[in-house]
């Protein structure tokens, strides 16, 4: 057997090539996940690179991604198939008086009258494909149900037609906001990887990736306010995703330092609230007028 720690570096490699900067615990669980056929759940806080990381897996596979879209109130007819009820209409209608019951029923429950939604597409694919279930904390118990048999079996029954068995397993990557916990059924059959903000080093490689053309000591100084910004208890601290949308505003602003200026004009774009905009002047635009940041690790 090839050796396992090559193939996860290897993993990562693959990530890194079509940018993505995945962590130890992200490139292990992604070749285990592949390895084993297993789904994986991620959860973390907002904008720690959750649905990219599957995004990202499938430009590293070269396999397509499906995405389905959680939200309240989600069924089975977005997640999984509808029957196209107009087209069995006119089928009906077309028959004629004479047909029985039986050959239409036959006919009008036929796959060319199936409207496939993301998970049936995604275990009918002759070829391999990444599925994304995004923010699966969004809908409801019942709904987590029904995936079980998604994810344990890799199977979908629909009762006029039988049962459609995956003809190559899915990647499957679930997210989730952990906005509510997840069933332990649902958790059982998944791998699991928290995703958290990144240290400041992992996180100025991922803000340099984004926006290059920053310069290497603005692009560090951001980065270290940024992490001293998550540490004030804030209402919604920023995520990398902030970081990644402030060093592009700083670039465009041609902004060549980060002090308290620059700071107060820009903060909008990095908290998104308005008390929380308080505490940041407060807190850290003092720390920059004192040139606290930058020399020293922000605390
Ligand atoms: N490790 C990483 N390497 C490169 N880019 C990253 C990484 N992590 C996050 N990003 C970037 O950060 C941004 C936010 O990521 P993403 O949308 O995947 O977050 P999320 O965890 O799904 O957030 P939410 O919970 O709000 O949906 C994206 O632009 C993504 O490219
Ligand atoms: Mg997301």
């Amino acid at each position: 057997m090839a050796d396992p720690a090559a193939g996860v570096a290897e993993v990562r490699d693959a990530l890194e090539r079509v940018g993505y900067l995945a962590g130890e615990s992200t490139a292990l669980v992604s070749f285990i996940a592949e390895r084993l056929g297993k789904p994986v759940l991620v959860e973390g806080p907002a904008g720690v690179g959750k649905t990219e990381l599957a995004k990202a897996l499938s430009r590293a596979t070269g396999r397509r991604l499906i995405r389905l879209q959680c939200y309240e109130g989600l069924d089975e007819a977005k997640a999984l198939y509808e029957w196209n009820y107009r087209k069995q209409l006119l089928r009906i209608q077309t028959e004629g008086e004479d047909a029985g019951w039986r050959d239409v029923h036959d006919d009008i429950f036929g796959e060319e009258f199936l409207l496939t939604r993301p998970l049936l597409q995604a275990i009918a694919s002759e070829e391999p494909v990444v599925l994304l279930i995004d923010e699966i904390d969004k809908t409801d118990q019942e709904f987590e149900a029904m995936l079980l048999e998604v994810l344990s079996d890799f199977q979908i029954s629909i009762p006029e037609l039988g049962v459609v068995e995956a003809k190559s397993r899915p990647l499957v990557l679930l997210t989730s906001n952990n906005s509510r916990e997840l069933t332990e059924a649902l958790k059982r059959r998944c791998l699991y990887l928290w995703l958290d903000y990144p240290d400041v080093e992992r996180e100025l490689e991922i803000v340099r990736l984004h926006a290059p053309e920053l310069n290497e000591q603005v692009a560090r100084k951001l980065v270290e306010v940024i992490h001293m910004v998550r540490n004030l208890d804030l209402k919604k601290p920023p995520s990398i995703a902030e970081s990644i949308d402030w060093a592009r505003a700083l670039l465009l602003l041609g902004a060549e330092e980060i002090d308290e200026t620059v700071l107060k004009r820009t903060m909008s774009i990095i908290v998104k609230h308005r008390t929380d905009l308080d505490v940041v002047a407060e807190r850290v635009g003092v720390k920059l007028q004192d040139g606290l940041i930058g020399r020293q690790q922000a605390g």
